[in-house]
């Protein structure tokens, strides 16, 4: 049988405990999580949900900065672990919040790109290590006589980013992890660098894993999105049908939020149920015994509270939710 080509998360489980006032707790940051992504053909994965539901610690994960509890996750069939960890790194490079963080201040730009060209051994001459650099920087919109010379802090927030994605690049990686690389910039930039990831799939067959609490650019760019709730995967299918009409109490919930020119008044709507404080709320929602979104949901059923629903079926899209029992 082959093996699919991308990452394939497998039933994976990360838990984490906190002090909450003065009890400690155990809960599931991610619960039983399966995805795959594909990179033949590529493809742009948005993961979307509130904060706190888990995006960055599964992201965290794929990248091998952390390890699940419970479960493995598989790149072209074999166990990321297995692999070497520069051998892993240029097959998946991670796209930071913060562009700073993808830099060291203290180096010139081009000499901090320079020398991961090198340390990647992509190439070994100076000639055809500054033309992969000028190649990678062409394929987010600059050259390489733009940066020459220059630190980090004299670029813009933007600017830096496709600097970033151009560092990135120069590993040539079958996937990107993207968690909120646009939610630093100014709004007006937004759109040009989740842009930049479309374009990078189609021209470059990178695929992306973009998460964001930004269900616009989510719409505007994914193939697929992901829906997560309290460390749960509740609706999963084609981006452009789930934004449209979204199916899980929760996405409509999201997508609500969106249209709501007021984010106070989603901030209450959302801690309705619980007067306590937003973390309490959030991790006694993780320690729910049915469906996370039980005590938030208005279609709430009695065997809602009692069992974590399984996924049903509607055309291409998986929903967990017992409203849609009888798509099982
Ligand atoms: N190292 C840790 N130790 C304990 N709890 C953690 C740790 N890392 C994350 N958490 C908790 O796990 C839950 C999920 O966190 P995570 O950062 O994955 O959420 P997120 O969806 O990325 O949120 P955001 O949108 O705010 O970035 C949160 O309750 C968070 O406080
Ligand atoms: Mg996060």
């Amino acid at each position: 049988m082959n093996a699919m080509e991308g990452i394939s998360i497998k039933n994976v489980t990360k838990t984490y405990s906190q002090r909450i006032l003065f009890s400690k707790k155990t809960f599931n940051a991610v619960e039983n999580v399966s995805l795959d992504i594909t990179t033949d053909p590529p493809e742009i994965f948005s993961l979307v949900g509130e904060s706190g539901s888990g995006k960055s610690t599964l992201a965290n994960m794929i990248l091998q900065l952390i390890k699940p509890d419970i479960g493995e996750i598989l790149l072209n069939g074999k166990k990321i672990n297995d692999f070497e960890m520069l051998e892993f790194m240029k097959k998946i490079q991670p796209i930071f919040q913060d562009p700073f963080d993808s830099f060291d201040p203290m180096k010139k730009t081009d000499l901090f790109i320079y020398e991961t060209v090198k340390n990647f051994n992509i190439a070994r001459n100076k000639d055809s290590i500054n033309y992969i650099i000028d190649q990678c920087l062409q394929k987010v919109g600059l050259n390489y006589q733009m940066i020459k010379g220059r630190y980090p802090h004299e670029f813009s927030g933007g600017q830096l980013q496709r600097i970033a994605i151009a560092r990135a690049l120069v590993v040539k990686p079958l996937f990107l992890v993207a968690d909120e690389p646009v939610s630093m910039l100014d709004a007006s930039l937004r759109i040009s660098i989740v842009n930049l990831f479309k374009q990078l799939k189609e021209k470059e067959n990178l695929s992306v894993l973009y998460i964001t609490h930004d269900l616009s650019t989510a719409y505007y760019i994914s193939d697929r999105i992901g829906v997560m709730l309290r460390g749960n995967l509740v609706e999963i299918g084609n981006a452009k049908e789930i934004l449209g009409e979204p199916l899980h109490p929760y996405t409509q919930f999201l997508m609500k939020a969106l249209l709501e020119p007021d984010p106070d008044k989603t901030k209450i709507s959302l801690f309705d149920n619980e007067k306590n404080e937003e973390k309490m709320t959030e991790v006694s929602e993780y320690q729910l015994k049915g469906c996370k979104y039980a005590n938030r949901c208005p279609n709430v059923k009695k065997i809602c509270r009692e069992k974590n629903p399984e996924y049903y079926y509607i055309k291409n899209r998986k929903i967990k939710c017992f409203l849609y029992e009888e798509f099982k």
